[in-house]
């Protein structure tokens, strides 16, 4: 089955093609000749997956999927969530960002967290949205140079290494990409 995949953020495509395999055509939006700013303007993780699904398949006329995922950080009231990428500003500088969160939980002893993430289907117009989520803890050092995004500081419950620090074999399958896409995979299977 041909399915758009909904970003043009570099490293969601290639997860995403490794968690997904060889069972669905992953098409990009530069194969679909899609080169618009998709707009995500939503205060939700689950609003933002959407619109950018509905935008290709209002747009585009193709089955497609868009995910929308962030860092909740439980100290600081589920912050960075759905502003993650832009956390530090609108330059989206992934350094910049863990510096503002390490500053931010300075002095806190409670790092607990998780990545959540939220993808909308859209399938000959019929939406689906799919939620997964890996609980973790904020470590106040960077360590590991693989992933991105808070990778470098984010420790999986049950892990002793960061998601930097594993390669994408080890990071997929626990991470809440990996969850949800699982579930999407699990609900096309059964369509
Ligand atoms: P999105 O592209 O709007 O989904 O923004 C996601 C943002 O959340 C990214 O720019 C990262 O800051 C953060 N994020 C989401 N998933 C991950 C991950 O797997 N590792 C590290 N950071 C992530």
């Amino acid at each position: 089955m041909k399915l758009c995949l909904a970003t043009n953020n570099r490293h969601k495509i290639e997860e995403l093609q490794a968690i997904l395999g060889n069972k669905f055509e992953l098409v990009t939006l530069e194969e679909i000749g899609c080169f618009d700013e998709i707009p995500e303007t939503q205060p939700t993780m689950e609003g933002n997956s959407l619109q950018k699904a509905q935008f290709v398949y209002d747009n585009y006329g193709i089955n497609c999927f868009a995910d929308d995922s962030g860092l909740e950080v439980d100290a600081l009231g589920g912050e960075p969530g759905v502003y993650s990428a832009r956390y530090a500003g609108e330059e989206r500088s992934h350094a910049k960002n863990i510096e503002k969160l390490l500053a931010n939980l300075e002095g806190i002893e409670n790092r607990s967290a998780q990545f959540r993430a939220v993808i909308t289907l859209i399938l000959d117009g019929k939406i689906n949205q799919f939620e997964g989520i890996v609980r973790g803890k904020i470590i106040d050092e960077l360590r590991g140079n693989g992933g991105f995004g808070y990778d470098p500081v984010f420790v999986p419950e049950g892990f002793d290494k960061t998601f930097a620090e594993m390669t994408m074999d080890e990071k997929n399958p626990i991470s809440h990409r990996g969850h949800s896409v699982a579930k999407l995979v699990e609900f096309l299977a059964n369509t």
